[in-house]
């Protein structure tokens, strides 16, 4: 799914929203391996991300091709500083109408409407997809991002207890929230 929008944040920066493609497969891990390591609320730690540079551009080519998967990159001055995606839950035909959601901004740009615009387009590109609803999971303590979701009208449906076990022995629990589209 294509997707391509020019955006001016609440600062009057120019931000680009665009697919990511094969050519972008460096620039992506390396945004994967900071953001893993800027907070503890990412699935994976930073030395967890060890896909090559070809396995990703493969790998995003297939998104790009792809007619119920999406990923939007926000990029400024030509870097790579978010990205966002829709994954379909699986292949089964009792799952079509679900997809889940997952999203990551460098910290330097939090807080500057980003995450806000990404979404939209996620939502967007959701409904032109014909999914009926988007599911995510997040750490509950991550008031930021529940603030953002909320805003768009996810509401929280259960809580994962213990989902994370984080490397200094504490343990986090995740929200499961969901918006009908
Ligand atoms: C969570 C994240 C996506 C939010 O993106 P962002 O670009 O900072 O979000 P925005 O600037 O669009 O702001 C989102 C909303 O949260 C609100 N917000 C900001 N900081 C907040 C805080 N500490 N507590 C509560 N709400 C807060 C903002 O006011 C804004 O609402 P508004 O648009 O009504 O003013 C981003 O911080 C991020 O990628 N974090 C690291 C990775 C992560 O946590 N991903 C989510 C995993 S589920």
């Amino acid at each position: 799914m294509k997707y391509y929008k020019c955006i001016q944040l609440k600062n009057g920066t120019d931000c680009i929203l665009r697919n990511p493609d094969a050519k972008d497969a460096e620039m992506i891990l390396r945004h994967m391996i900071q953001t893993s390591g800027e907070t503890e609320n990412m699935a994976r730690y930073p030395d967890e991300i060890t896909m090559t540079t070809e396995q990703e551009a493969e790998f995003l080519k297939s998104i790009e091709s792809s007619p119920n998967a999406i990923m939007i990159s926000a990029v400024i001055d030509g870097k790579i500083i978010a990205n966002a995606g829709l994954h379909p839950i699986n292949s089964f035909e009792k799952y079509k109408h679900r997809v889940g959601f997952g999203i990551s901004i460098q910290k330097a740009y939090w807080g500057m409407g980003i995450g806000s615009a990404i979404l939209s387009a996620i939502i967007e590109s959701a409904r032109l997809a014909g999914y009926e609803q988007i599911e995510l999971d997040v750490v509950t303590s991550n008031d930021r991002a529940i603030a953002l979701y909320k805003g768009f009208g996810f509401q929280i449906y259960g809580t994962h207890e213990n989902a994370f076990r984080c490397r200094d022995g504490h343990y986090e629990s995740l929200f499961l929230m969901l918006l009908r589209l």
